[in-house]
């Protein structure tokens, strides 16, 4: 996700251009002219700036200097009406625009803009990373462990072809992160990469989202709109969570990856559509194969090549090297120097068993960056989760389920809500469930059978 900034007195433009990069998941903020933009308090955060050649009474060009004086690193695009030449008048100033784009423009055009912008803008992240000894990195893929390196060689192979690739892997290992790897390393890198959630709407809702609708498909559909298969058209689409898709609109989406075709809601039109499709989930699709939630057919379709991402305390080797990454990103982003940290802090985090995986080192490393008055990361600085050195939960004093009662309780149905808890948390994978519970897959599957546990 990319930080965009739009500057300019025309609202109604603003909402154009962010619902279009909401899509796309980047954050968009507004500010309507130069004082509102003095209040922003990250100015210097944004990634790409898009302003308004013709805010009245406003000369840009002057402003230029000013603007990257404050945004450094940011890509300033500026839109001009295409009456009036500009380019002339702004050619003195054109070390600071990255791109002119004429109004009135068109999505497309805005959106390859603004994705040249944040490329130019990694490459130059990843050159100054290359630089620094010991850093091994893919794209913004951080890792050396064999399990990672084997992920390198596949999506190598995949990249290159067209076929769909299917992402498995714990909460916050780096699917979305691969996926847009794979895109980037593809035949169809200059196409878009579009991104849906599907288990962030509701069965309507995504589909109109998906495939789009005419303007009067229901009530509400004032105007037509472009779902993303459209949008996705020549590039790449990335079906994130793709287990929580209901069994109809499965149908549907099997339909369109079979014939390559799909009609827009409220539309008899059939519309083609040339995408490659990427999918993730967190989930057990085998197992929701078998209890009737997940198509099988639809499965072989998204499945043509497997990626499983492996957990973080799976990666020997890797916790070091992230934790310096993450270390050296927090640090810039809180505006601190923070240099490393204490032998006990080290100690922990080596040790500890990262349930939410990359994800939440990240955070771990911002919560303890913002905490610490260095110069090193001290253990009282790390906020864990599972806050022990073997990583499971200590049971926490006044932890409400764990509170033994007045009257006493029955341990094996204490025992036996835990168990189905730890089932259904893994979609019912004995073996996450067996590690989230500490104990051995042969012991559950025995208490499986005891408690009756389907
Ligand atoms: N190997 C890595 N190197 C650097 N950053 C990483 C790596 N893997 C993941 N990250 C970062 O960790 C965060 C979580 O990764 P990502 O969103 O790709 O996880 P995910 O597998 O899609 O999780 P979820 O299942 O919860 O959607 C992101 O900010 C991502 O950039
Ligand atoms: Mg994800």
């Amino acid at each position: 996700m990319g930080k965009i900034l739009i500057i300019d007195n025309n609202e109604e433009n603003y909402d154009h251009i962010r619902q279009f990069f909401n899509v796309l998941d980047h954050q968009v903020d507004y500010a309507a002219n130069f004082l509102a933009l003095e209040s922003l308090v990250e100015v210097d955060s944004y990634d790409v700036l898009i302003v308004d050649y013709s805010i009245p009474d406003i000369d840009i060009k002057s402003l230029l200097p000013d603007l990257k004086r404050k945004m450094p690193e940011c890509a300033i695009i500026v839109l001009c009406p295409n009456n009036i030449d500009v380019t002339h008048e702004l050619d003195q100033a054109s070390s600071y625009v990255f791109r002119l784009v004429q109004k009135p423009y068109y999505d497309a055009e805005l959106y390859f803009q603004v994705k040249r912008a944040f490329e130019n803008k990694r490459k130059a992240i990843n050159q100054e990373e290359m630089s620094e000894r010991g850093m091994a990195y893919y794209g913004k893929f951080i890792g050396q462990s064999a399990a990672v390196t084997e992920i390198f060689r596949k999506v190598e192979r995949v990249s290159r072809t067209d076929v769909s690739v299917l992402l498995l892997g714990e909460t916050g290992t780096g699917k979305d992160l691969i996926a847009q790897i794979i895109h980037e390393k593809s035949l169809r890198s200059e196409g878009p990469y579009v991104k849906v959630n599907c288990a962030a709407l509701p069965e309507q809702l995504l589909e109109s989202e998906l495939f789009g609708y005419e303007r009067g498909a229901f009530t509400g559909a004032d105007r037509t709109r472009v779902g993303r298969f459209e949008y996705a058209d020549g590039g790449t689409l990335f079906l994130d969570e793709v287990a929580d898709l209901s069994l109809v609109t499965q149908a549907k989406l099997l339909r369109v990856l079979q014939q390559k075709e799909f009609e827009r809601l409220g539309s008899n039109e059939t519309k083609k559509t040339d995408v490659r499709i990427l999918s993730a989930t967190n989930k057990n699709l085998t197992s929701m194969i078998a209890s009737g939630h997940f198509r099988e057919d639809l499965f072989y379709r998204l499945n043509v090549i497997t990626i499983r991402l492996p957990a973080l305390r799976e990666r020997e080797g890797d916790v070091s090297l992230l934790l310096m990454y993450f270390l050296k990103l927090s640090n810039t982003k809180m505006k601190k120097k923070i240099k490393g940290f204490s032998p006990e802090a080290i100690q922990r985090l080596t040790n500890y068993r990262w349930p939410g995986n990359i994800r939440e080192m990240e955070n771990t490393l911002d919560r303890a960056v913002l905490l610490s008055d260095g110069p090193v990361i001290q253990i009282n600085d790390l906020d864990l989760l599972f806050d022990q050195a073997d990583g499971f939960a200590p049971i926490p004093a006044d932890n409400e389920y764990i509170k033994l009662p007045p009257e006493g309780i029955k341990l094996k149905d204490a025992e036996y809500r835990l168990i189905t808890q730890a089932m259904t948390r893994t979609s019912g994978n004995q073996k996450s469930a067996a590690k989230l519970l500490g104990i051995s897959e042969r012991v559950l599957s025995y208490k499986l059978k005891i408690h009756e546990i389907r």
